[in-house]
């Protein structure tokens, strides 16, 4: 590619990507609210209010792929989810229909599915059972880019993320962890192949552990290589057995579940 745009590049999947990515374009476009830092060689640095339709347009002209990690990433008042999650996705997409389609990574969560019990093996033919609100803008999300799809052709990855740090930071992730690199192995992908559709893939690494089957996205070629198992004894030294009705221990969105509706 000529130019990736990267938004949430000041975030924490936006700062691990940002060198994993750079082989994928000449440029990488570098988009936040928040402060990204300098540019270096063969970057350029945008602040961009994703509520903001005008500047989001500007932001998408001239790319000819887009990681969407940009938005609200927790459980925060509607109204912050509304700007970043709501508004700000159906600014992204406008932009993409009108600067030529480019092919989209909508960073989605295991959150639209969190009130499926941990023992529920999914495959991404199950229903959504969102867990918040923040969940549910995912879902809006997910249905967004599926009728971009099915009405201009737009092509977009969903990916359900799980938890994707450095490393596994408790019992749930033995289940949900996805490696940075196996993130940047999946993005890398998506732009390889030659027609990619809106599939729906789970964003787990390698885990003996996992709740979710990718079955139905086997297509696209990616196989993840690292494992949470590796942690394991670390984690669970860290971190004693949850009793058997502690929500972190019986649905796949752990405590999400039981966040209240934040007010401000
Ligand atoms: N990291 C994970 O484990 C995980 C799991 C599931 C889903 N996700 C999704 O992946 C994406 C990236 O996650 P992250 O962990 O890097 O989150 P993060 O919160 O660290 O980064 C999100 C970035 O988006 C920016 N942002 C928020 N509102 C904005 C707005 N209105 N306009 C422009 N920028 C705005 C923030 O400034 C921040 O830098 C998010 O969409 C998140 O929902 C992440």
């Amino acid at each position: 590619m000529k130019r990736l745009l990267i938004t949430g590049a000041a975030g924490g999947l936006g700062r691990a990507m940002r060198s994993r990515l750079a082989p994928l374009a000449d440029t990488l476009r570098l988009a936040d609210i928040a402060p990204v830092g300098e540019a270096g060689a063969n970057e350029e640095v945008v602040t961009c209010d994703l509520a903001d339709a005008a500047a989001v347009h500007e932001m998408v002209a001239g790319c000819d792929g887009i990681v969407h990690f940009g938005g609200v990433s927790v459980e925060r008042p509607f109204d912050e989810i509304l700007n970043g999650n709501i508004i700000g996705l159906y600014n992204l997409y406008e932009a993409a229909r009108t600067h030529g389609h480019p092919r989209i990574l909508f960073a989605s969560s295991n959150h639209t599915v969190g009130f499926h019990p941990q023992d529920k093996r999914l495959t991404a033919s199950d229903p959504m059972r969102p867990d918040s609100l923040y969940g549910v803008s995912k879902c809006y999300g997910e249905a967004l880019a599926s009728m971009y799809h099915d009405k201009f052709g737009q092509e977009t990855l969903i990916l359900r993320i799980g938890s994707s740090f450095p490393k596994p930071a408790n019992r749930r992730m033995l289940s949900t962890w996805l490696s940075y690199d196996d993130l940047a192995r999946l993005i890398t992908r998506m732009f390889e192949v030659p027609r990619l559709g809106r599939p729906i893939v789970w964003g787990a690494s390698d885990n003996p552990a996992g709740w979710w089957d990718n079955g139905e996205a086997g297509w696209l070629g990616w196989r993840p290589q690292d494992s949470a198992e590796a942690f394991r004894a670390e984690v669970e030294a860290a971190e004693p057995l949850p009793a058997r009705d502690d929500p972190a221990a019986v649905y796949q969105g752990g405590a999400f579940c039981v966040e209240p509706i934040h007010k401000k």
